[in-house]
């Protein structure tokens, strides 16, 4: 999987241990980037949605989601693979973009990227391995890039993984069915039907993913946009409709307070942290119309879990925000009995240490 800031690898654990609690046989992951909490659902057996406004995000979710393995003709794969990775490189747009105008990937992985990329195009556009093909891709890429994980900007000095050659790997997929959708969370949230389990992931401060990915924006896109500044961004990221509701202090917590009334679900579980624009408190009033709410913390860099700020059944608050600074916080809300076995789960669960 590829670099991405507010990516839960370290979160998955305990979001495995609630979707188990919660007996999930429909989840959605609103806010899926990289797919690998939707991929965690998806590997206990969920059908499982996977919704983002990026279209790398689509790709992925395409790839990991809503292909069945057991589907795939993984020979075909892996020749398709095979013939991509001994492509000669052909430097075009993405080589001059981003490897002599900036410096994101060095121009012998660049010209091969080019190459790939439109051999994929050009070949595979339209067939069920186009997402498998490109999520190799981007995950290739990614392997080698020259950046500290966001595209704003890239190191002075090549970084060492940079010198490496970009080598093709067929994605580890998941047998089972799902839904990849990219759109607008807030346009969406109230079409996409009823789930058992809900999680929300959505961006809490105003770093924009538009800009901090637009690399992959682009090499998805395959549309060889204008581009401004030192990083070569896109020139529509200027537009005012790449932008999300959730990158502004201003419309975000309405945003986020509508996206929670529209979904359809039995369990709601919304992740946040404690440093973005809305507090503890007042996301827990958003998921109020839930019977039961609670609030679990967990340390952002040791992800030692601590378990704490939790209501009991009355709503009195048992633990204080004030001392959830630097926490992922995870507000689940549902019925009481299956709030109560998340709490079970989560708080028995390797990963966490109750606080
Ligand atoms: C914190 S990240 C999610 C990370 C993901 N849970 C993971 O582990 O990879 C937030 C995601 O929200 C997406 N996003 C931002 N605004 C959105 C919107 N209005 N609708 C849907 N997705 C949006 C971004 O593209 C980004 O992938």
């Amino acid at each position: 999987m590829i670099k991405y800031l507010g990516s839960k690898r370290r979160l998955v654990p305990v979001l495995e241990a609630v979707a188990r609690a919660a007996g999930a046989g429909a989840a959605l992951d609103l806010f899926t980037g990289t797919t690998r909490v939707a991929q965690c659902f998806k590997r206990l057996g969920a059908a499982v949605t996977a919704v983002d406004s990026a279209r790398y995000a689509e790709v992925f979710a395409r790839c990991y989601v809503a292909t069945d393995a057991d589907e795939v003709d993984h020979r075909q794969l892996a020749a398709a693979l095979e013939h991509l990775q001994h492509l000669p490189g052909a430097p075009g747009y993405f080589t001059e973009t981003f490897c002599v105008r900036s410096r994101f990937f060095q121009p012998h992985n660049g010209a091969r990227v080019d190459a790939i990329r439109q051999a994929i195009d050009a070949e595979f556009a339209g067939s069920p391995l186009e997402p498998l093909l490109l999520t190799s891709l981007l995950e290739a890429a990614d392997r080698v890039d020259s950046t500290t994980g966001l595209q704003m900007a890239y190191v002075k000095q090549w970084a060492p993984r940079s010198y490496r050659d970009l080598e093709l790997r067929p994605p580890v997929l998941l047998a089972g069915g799902g839904r990849a959708v990219r759109g607008d969370a807030c346009t969406l949230a109230s079409t996409l039907g009823s789930f058992d389990l809900a999680y929300l992931d959505p961006p809490y401060n105003q770093h924009r993913y538009f800009t901090n990915y637009h690399v992959w924006e682009t090499l998805v896109a395959w549309d060889a946009p204008a581009h401004y500044g030192v990083a070569c961004k896109r020139v529509d990221s200027r537009d005012p409709a790449t932008r999300s509701p959730f990158n502004a202090k201003r419309t975000m917590p309405s945003a986020l307070r509508q996206v929670i009334a529209d979904v359809d679900c039995e369990l709601l579980v919304v992740s946040y942290n404690d440093e973005g624009w809305v507090g503890a408190e007042d996301l827990e009033a958003m998921c109020a119309h839930h019977p039961e709410v609670r609030t679990l913390a967990f340390e952002s860099t040791r992800y030692v879990g601590a378990r704490i700020g939790i209501h009991d059944p009355a709503g009195r608050r048992v633990g204080t925000v004030s001392h959830l600074t630097n926490r992922e916080l995870l507000v689940v809300a549902g019925p009481g009995a299956t709030v109560r076995r998340v709490l079970e789960q989560v708080g028995s669960g390797r990963a966490v240490v109750p606080g």
